[in-house]
């Protein structure tokens, strides 16, 4: 069991990212969390830092803040996420923008940071957020399931340029699971989703947690650069 180590959580007012810090919360771990709007979780283990995740300036002083507060950071769990679906004929400029820039610079810029101060202590895990919406190719879905497949990609390749630093980077991706991500979706697109899945329902936080947990265990120090969806969907 994961106990005593330094989470940081980003994307936690809401959603899987509150659900995830508050179950390392109750496991006895410190968590550094974030988000656009103000903090959600009232823990003594729990500090908010209300940022965009993809605002450079933001996210360098917070983790230079988190080194000084707390010496380390054992997990990065790079959870912040939105989404959109419209076909690609009518959809903004800006909407491509807001996706590429929460989703994958936000990832990046943790991840850089973050590896940063893992790097001194030759120990880390980094966990990245997919989505089967890449492997299903999934129509409505093309900016958010591209701006995973980024991630996927760039899960592959840190893997590579971190692992001599004792750093593993993974990423879960997840079937659809009923938060505010997917509240706009219509229903006939979810079922038709969930039609092409070999086990056909809902995801659900312990489906995530479950995959997360395997990832940040001590003895996974050889798992690294692995995507795994949830629900039987292959690449
Ligand atoms: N739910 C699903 O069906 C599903 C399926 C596959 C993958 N995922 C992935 O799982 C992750 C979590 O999704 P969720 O369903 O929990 O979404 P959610 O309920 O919409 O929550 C998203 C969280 O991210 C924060 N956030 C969004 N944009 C941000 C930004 N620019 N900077 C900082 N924080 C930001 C939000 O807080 P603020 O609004 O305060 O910023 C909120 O706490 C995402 O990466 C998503 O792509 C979800």
């Amino acid at each position: 069991m994961v106990k005593d180590k330094v989470f940081v959580i980003t994307g936690t007012r809401k959603g899987i990212g509150k659900s995830l810090s508050e179950y390392y919360l109750d496991k006895g771990n410190i968590v550094i969390g974030c988000s656009r709007g103000e903090g959600s979780i009232n823990h003594k283990n729990y500090t908010h830092y209300t940022l965009d995740v993809s605002d450079e300036k933001a996210v360098v002083n917070m983790i230079r803040d988190v080194r000084k507060k707390f010496g380390r950071i054992d997990i990065l769990l790079n959870n912040a996420g939105i989404a959109s679906m419209n076909h690609i004929i009518t959809t903004p400029y800006k909407t491509v923008d807001n996706i590429f820039k929460t989703n994958f610079y936000g990832t990046f810029l943790f991840t850089r940071e973050v590896a940063k101060v893992m790097m001194k202590h030759k120990k880390g895990r980094i966990v990245n957020f997919a989505t089967v919406a890449t492997p299903l190719r999934l129509e409505g879905e093309a900016i958010y399931a591209s701006s995973k497949a980024a991630i996927e990609n760039f899960t592959e390749i840190m893997a590579r340029e971190l692992a001599d630093f004792g750093i593993t980077v993974n990423a879960v991706g997840p079937t659809p699971v009923p938060t505010d991500l997917i509240k706009n979706v219509p229903e006939e697109k979810i079922n038709a989703l969930l039609e092409r899945q070999a086990i056909r329902r809902f995801g659900t936080f312990e489906d995530v947690v479950n995959v997360i947990d395997f990832f940040i265990d001590d003895k996974s120090d050889f798992i690294t650069g692995q995507i795994v969806y949830l629900g039987g969907v292959v690449k």
